[in-house]
């Protein structure tokens, strides 16, 4: 049965959009712990546009499942990941103009670069996972680099109309099945919902979905009716003395 790694930057891309303190991704990561959450994942962005610094190191230490670092394949980033040690990192593709993350690495057109990068990360004990798209070249480059796992990019499945979905589907399902048979093993992600998770979830060999965008949104509509209910009842019925903060004179 898959495991589900919760995404958690739109947490931060909430908290970034005011440039504030709140809602801060570390005690929301363990919220989703408690929810069942497998594992975290938080994606370093090279413009720091939402997860900060800040936050990877305070998860380090909080995260009590495991913790999935998605970055570029920069040597910044490298540093980063070595000096705080998370139980996976994800190297995706990153484009300063995109909204998220578009289509998986092109892994055959750069294994000269990440072959390396992979090497050290693996070396000093960090499993290393290359986010591609399910085909039979990129699958190849990435049993090239030494890497261990492969994050398949659900997005064209995701994005498809009903027409095409099952094309897309089984073009994953191919995915898996190509991975395992090359020693990788296989997560999946981006684009999942809660409407069409469920085929993604029961392909044979899939281990690991990551997920975030629409679990958060789900969280904005059940808990947005509470938070109103608290808002209101605070100013119709103050906690504090109504003279509070008056002159008493
Ligand atoms: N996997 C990868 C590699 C991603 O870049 C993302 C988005 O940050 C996700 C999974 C999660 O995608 P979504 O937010 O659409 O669930």
């Amino acid at each position: 049965m898959a495991s589900l790694g919760v995404n958690i930057d739109h947490i931060a891309n909430i908290r970034q959009a005011r440039r504030t303190v709140e809602p801060d991704p570390v005690p929301f990561a363990m919220l989703a712990e408690l929810g069942g959450a497998d594992g975290i994942t938080v994606h370093l962005r090279e413009d720091r546009r939402h997860i900060q610094d800040r936050d990877v190191d305070l998860l380090r230490q909080t995260v009590r499942t495991r913790l999935n670092l998605e970055m570029a394949a920069t040597e910044e980033m490298v540093a980063i990941a070595l000096n705080i040690a998370p139980d996976m990192v994800t190297l995706v593709p990153e484009r300063r103009e995109e909204v998220t993350t578009e289509g998986g690495l092109d892994i055959a057109g750069q294994l000269q670069t990440l072959k390396p990068m992979v090497n050290r990360l693996q070396q000093s004990g960090i499993p290393v996972s290359l986010f591609v798209d399910p085909e039979l070249q990129q699958l190849e480059a990435c049993r090239d680099s030494g890497a261990r796992w492969v994050e398949l990019h659900t997005g064209r499945y995701a994005e498809a109309d009903w027409s095409s979905q099952p094309r897309e589907l089984a073009r994953l399902t191919e995915g898996v099945a190509s991975s395992r048979q090359l020693g990788l093993r296989v997560n999946a992600g981006h684009g999942l919902t809660y409407q069409n998770v469920e085929p993604i979830a029961a392909i044979p060999g899939m281990e690991e979905l990551n997920i975030g965008h629409t679990i958060v949104a789900r969280a904005v509509a059940v808990g947005l009716q509470q938070a109103v209910r608290e808002m209101k009842t605070l100013i119709q019925n103050p906690r504090l003395d109504p003279l509070f903060g008056q002159d008493p004179a």
